[in-house]
């Protein structure tokens, strides 16, 4: 294995999904962990000794200067790519820009079903039979982005929100550290606006029964 991708994990409040990737880590390495808040999250990542930033929204004049800050903490911790963990902001325009294709979010649905917030009770409102999570690359819309992989599981006759989304999040923490090995290791990748995975990541999604979107294409 060669040397580990540095990435950089934006979080906003608990952080299950920062802790999955921080102690599945394999083909890379967390490098700092960002917050636009005293998220809980943060501690986690401070008792293992991991570089952390709070830039709350009141120290800026705008969200867009708020964002350069976080963004400028993440390339100067030495993150070539950034994580989107329950970072609970839109990215702005300009910092998509700068780097769309190497920023990625985990979203507790089957995107294009249910972008946006409360998911889970939107998904047992409409009847589903079946519901997840994805990780797409992000862009500036709400859960927009070119969708990478998913992981579904099904709908329980007797679900309430919240068992639905303890099944989604152990999902969610199987799901997100996957797809970040695979890019680490040259197996997914962006081109223009489409998403690229290689036989041997399909084949090791197969095994793990992830989902890979049609819209994909396949080296
Ligand atoms: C997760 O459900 C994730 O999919 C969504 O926000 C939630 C964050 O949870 N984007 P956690 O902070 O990782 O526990």
């Amino acid at each position: 294995m060669g040397t580990p991708l540095p990435i950089s994990i934006l979080i906003s409040g608990r952080g299950s999904n920062m802790r999955a990737l921080i102690e599945s880590a394999q083909g890379f390495k967390v490098v700092s962990v960002l917050s636009n808040k005293d998220a809980a999250g943060l501690q986690y990542a401070a008792e293992r000794s991991i570089p952390t930033q709070i830039h709350p929204r009141s120290n800026f004049a705008s969200r867009l200067e708020q964002q350069r800050a976080l963004f400028s903490a993440a390339r100067n911790s030495g993150a070539e790519f950034i994580a989107l963990a329950g970072f609970m902001q839109i990215i702005e325009p300009e910092i998509i820009h700068e780097w769309f294709g190497r920023l990625i979010n985990i979203h507790p649905a089957l995107l294009p079903k249910f972008p946006g917030l409360d998911t889970h009770a939107r998904a047992l409102q409409s009847g589903e039979s079946s519901h997840g999570c994805t990780v797409h690359y992000v862009d500036s819309g709400v859960d927009t982005g070119p969708l990478i992989a998913q992981a579904r599981c099904s709908v329980n006759l007797d679900d309430s929100e919240e068992t639905l989304a303890s099944r989604v999040l152990t999902l969610e923490h199987q799901l997100y550290p996957w797809v970040l090995d695979q890019i680490a290791a040259g197996q997914i990748s962006l081109t223009g606006n489409q998403t690229t995975l290689t036989n041997s990541a399909r084949r090791s999604a197969a095994d793990r029964q992830f989902i890979i979107p049609e819209n994909t294409s396949c080296v």
